[in-house]
């Protein structure tokens, strides 16, 4: 697969997509802080958490099994998806699955560029030999479920207390699609 890809958004926007470089730290930082609802665990447990931590991340992972991708206008960082290896592949029984989480920066949504960077994605862990890719959403989030069904993800139960917030447990589901 092309390892850079670009396309145009339905807003009429040219869209680079590409791996992450330690340089698109700052970036992926403002993207991620961009309003959301509901975020993506494996997006923002790794080393997203300031720019520092962010770089060094980049700097370490090991991109032959794990992907950290970028969608830029060239110049901006607007969106970031994250498909890493389940328990960075210490265990046979899952290590040909990747855990996906993504996220656009607000005013960029509804482009249709979460849905290209998830076709990215699953490109991208067919070839670096992946069976299972998956991903877990807050049943609050009403949006993601949909770009994830539409990319064959199928739901595979849920946990019905995934969160708490005050008195609110907060639920989540998963979706998984095989690349068999
Ligand atoms: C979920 C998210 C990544 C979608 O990205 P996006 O670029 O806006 O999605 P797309 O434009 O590719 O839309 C893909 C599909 O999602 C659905 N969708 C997108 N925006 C929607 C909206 N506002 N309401 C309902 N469905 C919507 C549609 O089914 C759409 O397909 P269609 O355009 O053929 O109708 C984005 O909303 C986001 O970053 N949300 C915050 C973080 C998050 O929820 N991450 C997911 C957890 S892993």
């Amino acid at each position: 697969m092309e390892t850079i890809r670009k396309f145009s958004a339905k807003n009429g926007m040219e869209i680079i997509l590409r791996p992450a470089s330690p340089d698109d730290s700052s970036g992926i930082i403002k993207t991620l802080k961009s309003p959301a609802p509901e975020r993506s665990y494996v997006l923002t447990e790794h080393g997203g958490k300031s720019v520092q931590s962010e770089r060094n991340y980049l700097k370490s992972l090991n991109t032959e099994k794990n992907l950290l991708l970028v969608a830029t206008t060239g110049s901006e960082v607007i969106g970031t998806l994250a498909a890493l290896q389940a328990d960075e592949g210490r265990r046979p029984e899952s290590f040909n699955i990747a855990h996906i989480g993504l996220h656009i920066m607000e005013s960029y949504r509804g482009f249709g560029i979460g849905s290209q960077m998830l076709e990215y994605s699953i490109e991208w862990a067919r070839e670096h030999g992946f069976k299972i890719v998956d991903a877990c959403i807050f049943t609050t989030n009403t949006i993601a479920p949909n770009i994830f069904k539409k990319a064959g993800f199928a739901e595979e139960g849920s946990k019905t207390r995934k969160v708490r917030f005050g008195k609110e447990c907060i639920a989540e589901v998963s979706v998984v699609k095989c690349l068999d």
